[in-house]
């Protein structure tokens, strides 16, 4: 049981109190006892004394009276109680001492031989007197040992005085006193001082519940100052405005209160920046303190392991990979302990399937003493994908310019091949074969013609102009162009655009014409009946469109060409529609992927920036990576 600080000053000052009174109260007791006792001792004494000189003046009486002074020690007995009981000095003086002194029991008169000769106890007379203890060794005796004689069982001390008979020894006055009589001398003392005891304890219990609810009345304050701070209401005002130490410290609190809004206001900041780069990020991010806690959770993270990052926040390593878990054996993870580690890979079923990540696991460390743990996750698939993408786009962009410059070089010998092919006409025999050479050295000059001039208007720098645009306006164009081509296929279109939608900045040709080769690829690629979906939706910064077909899909090795110019796997196609639309979504800084499945469909996804944040620079001869033709044919 825990005892609260004012219980206890109360407590410790009645105590301190009580035992004071109790030492004081001993003390005064003690005293008050070894004088009574004193007291009793010496007025036995007197008594004593007094029934002495009773005793003389009535042998004296006795004398006088002309009784014979005996020898015989029988007769002597007889004489003396004679002599005493005819004396009415002696007999008044053991009444009035027994009258005034309330300690008295009894004064017995005894001889040689103890026997009574006379007592104010007439049944004791010619009885042996008792051996009793002396009164003057109790009241020289300790304190406690006194206590206990006086209340233990009745005694009687005794007080005594020898007398002569004639010139030598022969029996003693003894003054008995009882016990209990002492005791009632001293109770009212006891009793008063018991009072005194009891009412100062009561006094001082009041007096200290009053100072402790005088002198911690602040200390209460001050502890509601510190429970508004830890609950964030960072006071300005001291809770106690005094110049004592109590007041110091308030002023103090309010000081650390201060610095504590200030580290706080610093902390939120550092976390919303904090947020927002761990928001864009692609990788997921779980960042763990010593004991294994998790205190930084990304929003990829979260998505990796399908959980909020608040949930997953102040979480344990254990907890969010327990034993079983693909990352727990990815990672060798042994309790809340993660061993460092890097390039390893696990499968997570994520919404869309089983997901391949990449797992990396880094010691964070800080004057070599090790703060924590932070766990990479990284989508390999993607990763591999845009990687895929890059290079075939720097690729393209290499062999672009080599190749738009030997594809000029190649045009004008052909215009000087044509010219003299026209002069060799003129003047041809009019034999069947030669003019059939001919026929055909015409036709392939053209087909050659066709190529370069189609290579040469694709590698032509473009201009953009760009304007806001409402893709949803746009998209109902580009379906509106499709739509014969829709119907001619025989199948069902589908399109999904949210009711709001930031705009765009964009060159609205060339998107449109982007849009529509990958809607007319859909309707070329599918067998009726099937369903193109167009959608719209925001992700993030971008506008995201994805055109999704039931059709034949894309065989794994024709994925990686779909892109490249004049690459085609339809009879009459040219190859030209996808290289265009990659590249006009390039000149746009926007992406374009895509998922197939062969026999089920296939969904492109183009990536646009949202108009606010487009930032692009200027598009005058701006010659961006062109797929090149026919690379791998
Ligand atoms: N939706 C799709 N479904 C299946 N395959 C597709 C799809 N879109 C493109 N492809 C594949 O990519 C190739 C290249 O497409 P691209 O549009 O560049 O040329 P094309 O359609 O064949 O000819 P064109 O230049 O006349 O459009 C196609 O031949 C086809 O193999
Ligand atoms: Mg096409």
């Amino acid at each position: 049981m825990r005892l609260s600080l004012k219980t206890r000053f109360t407590l410790a000052t009645s105590l301190l109190v009580f035992a004071m009174v109790t030492l004081v109260s001993g003390l005064y007791i003690g005293r008050l006892t070894r004088q009574t006792l004193r007291e009793a001792s010496k007025n036995a004494d007197f008594v004593a004394e007094q029934v002495l000189t009773a005793c003389k003046s009535a042998m004296s009486e006795a004398n006088e009276r002309g009784d014979a002074t005996p020898s015989d020690p029988q007769q002597i007995r007889t004489y003396l109680q004679r002599a005493f009981d005819n004396s009415s000095t002696l007999n008044s003086v053991i009444e009035s001492d027994l009258g005034f002194n309330a300690s008295i029991l009894e004064i017995t008169i005894t001889d040689d031989n103890g026997i009574v000769i006379t007592s104010s106890d007439a049944s004791l007379r010619g009885q042996k007197a008792a051996a009793r203890p002396n009164i003057s060794s109790l009241a020289n005796a300790r304190f406690f040992e006194q206590l206990r004689e006086l209340f233990g069982p009745q005694q009687t001390y005794e007080d005594s005085l020898a007398f002569d008979f004639g010139a030598s020894p022969y029996g003693a006055v003894r003054i008995g006193l009882s016990s209990a009589f002492l005791r009632n001398e001293i109770q009212p003392g006891l009793i008063s001082a018991a009072y005194w005891a009891l009412g100062s304890v009561l006094f001082s219990t009041l007096l200290a519940l009053l100072v402790s609810r005088v002198s911690l009345a602040p200390l209460e304050r001050i502890s509601q100052q510190l429970d508004r701070i830890s609950a964030g209401q960072f006071d300005l005002e001291p809770a106690v405005e005094r110049g004592d130490e109590l007041g110091a410290v308030s002023n103090k609190i309010v000081g650390i209160g201060k610095q504590l809004r200030d580290v706080r206001e610093i902390f939120s900041a550092l976390r919303e920046n904090l947020d927002q780069v761990m928001g864009g990020l692609e990788d997921g991010l779980l960042l763990f303190n010593v004991d294994g806690l998790a205190v930084l959770v990304s929003p990829a993270a979260g998505n990796f392991l399908q959980g909020s990052p608040e949930d997953l926040r102040g979480r344990k390593v254990s907890e969010i990979f327990p034993p079983g878990h693909p990352i727990h054996a990815a990672l060798q993870i042994t309790g809340d302990e993660i061993e460092p580690a890097d390039g390893k890979e696990a499968v997570l079923g994520g919404r869309s399937g089983p997901q391949r990540i990449g797992v990396s696991a880094q010691a964070v460390r800080e004057h070599g003493t090790r703060m924590g743990t932070l766990v990479t996750l990284r989508d390999v698939e993607s990763f591999e994908r845009i990687g895929n993408q890059l290079q075939v786009s720097e690729r393209l962009a290499a062999l672009g310019r080599v190749t738009a410059g030997v594809a000029h070089e190649v045009k004008n010998p052909l215009n000087s091949m044509r010219l003299w092919l026209e002069v060799l006409k003129g003047n041809m025999p009019v034999d069947p074969e030669p003019q059939q050479a001919v026929k055909m050295l015409d036709t392939e000059i053209d087909r050659l013609d066709h190529a370069v001039k189609t290579f040469l208007s694709f590698t032509r720098p473009v201009e953009l102009r760009l304007e806001e645009t409402d893709l949803r306006a746009l998209l109902d164009e580009v379906l509106d162009a499709a739509r014969p081509a829709v119907t001619k296929a025989g199948l069902a279109l589908t399109f999904d655009y949210p009711a709001e939608f930031p705009p765009v900045l964009v060159d609205r040709q060339l998107i449109h014409q982007a849009l529509l080769n990958l809607v007319l690829n859909a309707c070329d690629f599918t067998t009726p009946g099937g369903h193109i979906g167009v959608t719209l939706r925001r992700g993030g910064e971008f506008a995201v469109i994805s055109v999704a077909d039931s059709g034949k899909g894309i065989s794994p090795d024709d994925q990686k060409k779909i892109f490249q110019l004049f690459f085609t796997t339809r009879p009459g196609g040219t190859g030209i529609g996808l290289a265009n639309t990659f590249r006009f979504v390039q000149l746009h800084n926007g992406r374009i992927e895509f998922d197939s499945e062969p026999g089920r469909g296939t969904t492109f996804r183009v990536e646009l920036p949202l108009a606010r944040l487009v930032e692009l620079p200027a598009t005058k001869n701006r010659n961006f990576g062109q797929p090149f033709a026919r690379e791998e044919r």
